[in-house]
């Protein structure tokens, strides 16, 4: 449903130089699928998710394809767009608060999220949002309904956005670190609802976040993202079992629970290269354990187990990614 074909994304910054946020991603989200899009900061995560969602910083170049049910969307007007987002595609950001009006209440937020798209009535959008609050897990919603955001934790006005964004049943739903902000429980309860109502509806998710932990808990594939490219993709399962890009293990070896008993936790050295001038061949070879001659041509993209690909010269004896059907 949500296929992403070849997108880059530069955004324009001082001296007339451009950042190159996004090089080059083929990445899809299939019905009922959660993806999970990790990286460190800085590698392109929320402007691919901005791509998708015709949310670009102004003066930005997207050129690829990002296809929803099969409709190029980078041809749409920008009220074309203001139609999709809210419908077939939603947004589900770090801070609840800067997605939620202070002033109004929240069932009214969640009520005009359905009319803004829907030809219904007020006493009906009302019974809906009513509902969807409920489904959300707010307790007493009825009651809750005509409460202001202030009112309400930071867990919960969470579960107020994701309601909203999922009031029209969205083909897919992009969910940039929404559980940062919270407690690690809340965090917890927080995915699994979203992968609750997800799977239930077969709404899409893209799930990004720089916790390896919550893909593990709620993500069918990962796709790891290392300076504006996607260097591994594939299932959980398969990647988590047997990563193959040198980042994807260096990711892993830095989560917590793989170290718990050492109290030594590594980190990758080094930083995620400056964007406004990428470096040629593998982006992170400057980093990479295990880099040799041929990394500074640009690696092959090739597959692996289980429909998943890497981009990496260590396993260019692996098959060349077929050139997909557009
Ligand atoms: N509005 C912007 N103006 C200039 N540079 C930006 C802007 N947004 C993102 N970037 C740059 O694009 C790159 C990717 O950023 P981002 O997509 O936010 O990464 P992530 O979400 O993975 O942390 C970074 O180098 C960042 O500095
Ligand atoms: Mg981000």
């Amino acid at each position: 449903m949500l296929q992403i074909d070849d997108v880059r994304v530069r955004i324009p910054v001082t001296g007339g130089r451009w950042v190159e946020a996004v090089g080059g991603v083929t990445l899809s989200v299939g019905s009922g699928e959660i993806v999970g899009l990790v990286g460190e900061s800085g590698c392109g995560k929320s402007t691919l998710g901005g791509a998708v969602m015709g949310l670009l910083p102004s003066g930005s170049q997207l050129s690829g394809q990002v296809l929803l049910d099969g409709r190029d969307l980078r041809g749409l007007t920008a009220e074309e767009y203001r139609r999709v987002r809210g419908n077939d595609i939603a947004l589900v950001s770090q801070d609840p608060s800067a997605s939620l009006d202070p002033t109004f209440a929240v069932g009214a937020q969640v009520a005009e999220a359905i009319r803004n798209h829907r030809d219904i009535g007020r006493r009906e959008a009302r019974e809906r949002a009513v509902e969807l609050l409920r489904a959300v897990g707010i307790p007493d919603p009825g009651a809750r309904y005509s409460d202001p955001p202030h009112r309400f934790s930071g867990g919960m006005k969470q579960r107020v956005v994701i309601a909203a964004a999922l009031a029209n049943d969205p083909s897919v739903l992009i969910a940039d670190e929404p559980t940062t902000a919270l407690d690690v429980t809340i965090q917890a309860q927080i995915l699994h609802l979203l992968r609750d109502l997800t799977v239930r509806t077969g709404t899409g998710v893209l799930l990004i976040t720089h916790d390896l932990g919550v893909v593990a808990q709620v993500c069918d594939r990962i796709a790891v993202m290392y300076a504006g490219q996607v260097v591994e993709q594939g299932t959980v399962r398969d990647v988590f079992a047997d990563p193959l890009h040198p980042y994807t293990r260096a990711l892993l070896d830095s989560q917590p629970a793989a170290h718990h008993q050492s109290g030594d936790l590594p980190v990758i050295l080094g930083q995620v290269p400056d964007l406004t001038d990428p470096p040629a061949g593998c982006r992170f070879a400057a980093r990479c354990a295990r880099v040799h001659d041929r990394c500074t041509a640009a690696p092959p993209v090739v597959e692996t187990r289980g429909g998943g690909r890497v981009a990496c010269w260590l396993h260019d004896a692996l098959p060349p990614v077929a050139q997909e059907a557009s």
